[in-house]
């Protein structure tokens, strides 16, 4: 999130009035579906929030019929859903990489971590080894690889 402040910072300070919309001067809004039972689903609408994000939870039963509303493959479930600036993520997409997709605007359905990675953001279980895992971009031409992790360390850099 520092260069999404960093923009925010040069927005503020007027470097940017004619550059048009490409950084974002109020927080993106941002819905989060989840099962009223999931905690890590709670866990991960607080760090997005923390990141600067305005997010409305709503609780659904049928998340799986939210999933294929919005477009999600079911290989790439996970446990929540979201959408955002027109985009949905399924599941524990790390916050660095929702940005840089609302910044980098990809011709695609939204980004996916499917399963439920240990030690993604929300999920992450003291004395646990993180998991590795990958970020998914999928839409209409397929999935394909956007980062790889280790917890929360992009290993693909
Ligand atoms: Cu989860
Ligand atoms: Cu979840």
């Amino acid at each position: 999130m520092k260069r999404r402040h960093f923009g925010l910072g040069l927005a503020a300070a007027g470097l940017f009035l004619t550059a048009g919309p490409a950084l974002a001067e109020e927080p993106a809004s941002m819905t989060v579906y989840k099962d009223p039972y999931c905690g890590c689903c709670t866990a991960w609408a607080d760090i997005a929030r923390d990141a600067g994000y305005d997010v409305k939870v709503v609780e659904r039963q049928d998340m799986m019929s939210v999933k294929a509303q919005l477009g999600v493959p079911e290989p790439l479930a996970s446990c929540h859903t979201v959408t955002v600036g027109g985009y949905v993520l399924e599941g524990h997409v790390p916050l660095p990489m929702v940005a840089r997709l609302l910044e980098e605007k990809p011709a695609a359905l939204g980004l996916a971590v499917p399963g439920m990675p240990v030690g993604s953001a929300g999920m992450e279980v003291p004395g646990e080894t993180p998991d590795k895992y990958e970020v998914v971009l999928f839409g209409a031409s397929g999935a394909s690889p956007y980062a790889s992790y280790w917890g929360l360390e992009r290993t693909d850099r």
